[in-house]
C-alpha cells in the first residue's frame, strides 16, 4: 500500500472509491469540510439521497454510494464524523472507511484535512484501521488491500503538511509492528525470541537511521550484572529471560530521555495464580517493552535531536518447581532488597531492574509504559492510560497525549502509600501489601523507589494495549500500540525546545 498527498478535487478523481466524511448538523446531516465538491456535485439531490440511505453522520456510520455522472469515481463512501471534526473523530472516520472498501486498487481519502494534525489523523486512521493479524491464517485478506490511496488536502503543499504526512506513516507503521509483537502467540514470543526479534527490527531500522545501537544481556549477563528482579521473575519458565537495552545517539541532542517498558511476554501470575479468565490476554503483557522499542527506532528514522535509551526486561511469569514464592527476596540491580508476597505483581521487580539500569545513564528524564496493574484498569477503564510520577514529567507527557491523540490521565502516589512500600519487615521494600485499594498507586509507589529522584512519568497501560472488542475506529482486535505516538510526540515536543 503507498500514500500520497494531493489537493485535488474528490469530485474529478479517478479512484475506485471516494471517502468522505458527514457530520451531524444542527438539524441535518452534511458532507464535511472536503467533500465541498461533491455536495455542489450532488445539488439539491444530496439532501434525500441521504435521508433515503438513512444517514445520520453518527461515528462509525459507514455507508457506500454508487454513482453515476455526478462524480468520476463509481463509488462515494460516507462514514460518519458525529458531530466534530476533529483529528480524534477523523482518525476514528479513516479507520472505518479502511475496512469499507477491502476491495479497491485505488481509494481517495477526502475527509477534513486542512490542518497538519488532521492530515496526520487520516493516515494514522486509514493504516491502522486497516490493520488486521493474519501471521497464523490460512489465508489473508491482505492482497486485495487497495494499492494506492490518495489523502486529499488543501493545504497539501505545504512542507508542514507533508512532514506530518511522511511522520504520521512512520508512527502508524511502529504502532503496527507493536500490534503484531503483542499480537503473537507467547509460545512463539518468549524473551529469547522477543530479544531476537528486537534486535533484527534495528538490523532493519538502521537501513534509514543512524545512531543506533543495540545490546541483549542474556541471563549469564544478568547474574554477572545482579539483575535479581528479572532473574527471579523469570527463573519459573523454560525461556530464560533477557534485557534489551538499544540506544539512539543523535549527533547534537538537546535532551536524553529513558525509556522502560514492561516485557512479560505472558504472565500466569505464577504461584498466585491469575483465574482462566484472567489469563487469557495476558500474552499482552509485553506491550511496554514494545512499545518503548518501536518509539525509539521512530525517533531514530524521524532523526530526532534527542538521546534515548530505551530498557526493555523481558521475562515469562510461569510456575514450576525453580520459580519464585511468596516469602523469597529478591536482590534488584543495585542491591535495594524486595520481599515479594505475591507472584503476579512481576512487573514493577522487572521494572525496578531496569530503572535502576536507566538512571544510571543520567537521564534528563526517564519514561516508563507497562501494562501493570488492573486497578488502573478498574479506575480508568480500559481506553484511558493513568500517568503517574513527578509532576512537571507528567504534564509533559499529558500535553502530549493531547497533541497525539491518546487519552491519559494524572494519577497521584500518595505519600501514606510510599510508607506502606517501605514497611516490609524482612526486605527493604514490600512488593505488595494486600490492600486492594489504590494498588495501581502502590506499584507506581514502588516503582519511584527505584528513579534516583530523577523527573519521571510511570504510563500504566493495562486497559489500552489490549482492544477487547470488533474493530472500531482506528482500533483493531487485540494489541493496539497504545502510548507509542505519546512517546514520539514528547520527543519532538523536547527536541523542538532549544
Ligand atoms: N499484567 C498484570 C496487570 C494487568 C491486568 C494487565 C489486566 C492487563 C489487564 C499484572 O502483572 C498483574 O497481575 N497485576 C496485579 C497486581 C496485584 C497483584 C497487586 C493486578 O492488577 O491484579
Ligand atoms: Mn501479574
Ligand atoms: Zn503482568
Amino acid at each position: 500500500m503507498t500514500y500520497a498527498l494531493r489537493n485535488a478535487s474528490p469530485a474529478k478523481t479517478r479512484a475506485e472509491a471516494v471517502v468522505v466524511g458527514v457530520v451531524q448538523g444542527a438539524k441535518n446531516p452534511e458532507l464535511a469540510p472536503g467533500a465541498e465538491d461533491v455536495t455542489a456535485a450532488f445539488g439539491r439531490r444530496l439532501r434525500p439521497l441521504l435521508a433515503t440511505l438513512g444517514v445520520t453522520g453518527k461515528p462509525g456510520e459507514v455507508t457506500r454510494v454508487p454513482v453515476g455522472d455526478e462524480l468520476s469515481t463509481s463509488l462515494l463512501v460516507l462514514v460518519g464524523l458525529g458531530k466534530e471534526t476533529t483529528p480524534a473523530a477523523v482518525r476514528r472516520a479513516a479507520g472505518a472507511a479502511a475496512r469499507a472498501v477491502p476491495n479497491a486498487t485505488s481509494v481517495a481519502l477526502a475527509l477534513p484535512a486542512d490542518s497538519a494534525d488532521t492530515v496526520a489523523a487520516v493516515v494514522e486512521g486509514h493504516v491502522l484501521g486497516g490493520y488486521s493479524f493474519t501471521a497464523y491464517k490460512k489465508s489473508s485478506d491482505d492482497a486485495s488491500a487497495p494499492a494506492t490511496v490518495t489523502v486529499l488536502s488543501p493545504i497539501a503543499r505545504r512542507a508542514e503538511t507533508q512532514e506530518a504526512f511522511e511522520r504520521a506513516q512512520v508512527v502508524a507503521a511502529a504502532v503496527a509492528t507493536v500490534r503484531d509483537w503483542v499480537n503473537t502467540p507467547p509460545a512463539d514470543l518468549t524473551p529469547p525470541v522477543f530479544a531476537e526479534t528486537v534486535v533484527a527490527a534495528v538490523r532493519a531500522a538502521k537501513k534509514s537511521a543512524q545512531g543506533l545501537k543495540v545490546t541483549v544481556h542474556d541471563e549469564a549477563s544478568l547474574a554477572e550484572l545482579g539483575c535479581g528482579g528479572i532473574l527471579g521473575v523469570g527463573s519459573g519458565s523454560a525461556a530464560p529471560p533477557r534485557l534489551v537495552e538499544l540506544v539512539y545517539s543523535p549527533p547534537e541532542p538537546v535532551a536524553h530521555v529513558a525509556l522502560v517498558g514492561k516485557g512479560i511476554t505472558f504472565d500466569s501470575g505464577g504461584y498466585t495464580i491469575k483465574p482462566g479468565n484472567g489469563m487469557q490476554t495476558m500474552k499482552s503483557d509485553m506491550a511496554g517493552a514494545a512499545t518503548v522499542i518501536q518509539a525509539t527506532l521512530v525517533i531514530a528514522r524521524l532523526c530526532l535531536p534527542v538521546k534515548v535509551s530505551a530498557f526493555a526486561p523481558m521475562a515469562e511469569n510461569m510456575v514450576s518447581g525453580s520459580a519464585v514464592r511468596p516469602g523469597d527476596v529478591l536482590r534488584i540491580y543495585g542491591g535495594t532488597t524486595v520481599e515479594i508476597t505475591n507472584t503476579d505483581a512481576e512487573g514493577r521487580l522487572v521494572l525496578a531492574d531496569a530503572l535502576v539500569r536507566a538512571a544510571e545513564v543520567a537521564p534528563d528524564a526517564i519514561v516508563d509504559v507497562a501494562t501493570l496493574t488492573g486497578a488502573m484498569v478498574l479506575a480508568l477503564g480500559d481506553k484511558i492510560t493513568g500517568v503517574l510520577g513527578t509532576e512537571a514529567t507528567v504534564g509533559e507527557i499529558l500535553d502530549a497525549a493531547a497533541s497525539a491523540g491518546e487519552e491519559m490521565w494524572p494519577m497521584p502516589i500518595p505519600e501514606p502509600i510510599v510508607e506502606r512500600v517501605r514497611s516490609s519487615k524482612v526486605a527493604d521494600l514490600a512488593q505488595h501489601d494486600w490492600i486492594r485499594w489504590g494498588s495501581g498507586l502502590f506499584a507506581a509507589a514502588f516503582l519511584q523507589e527505584f528513579t534516583a529522584g530523577l523527573p519521571w512519568a510511570h504510563l500504566d497501560i493495562a486497559g489500552p494495549s489490549w482492544h477487547g472488542g470488533g474493530a472500531s475506529g482506528h482500533l483493531t482486535p487485540g494489541g493496539t500500540g497504545a502510548g507509542l505516538p505519546t512517546l514520539v510526540e514528547y520527543a519532538r515536543v523536547l527536541g523542538a525546545k532549544m
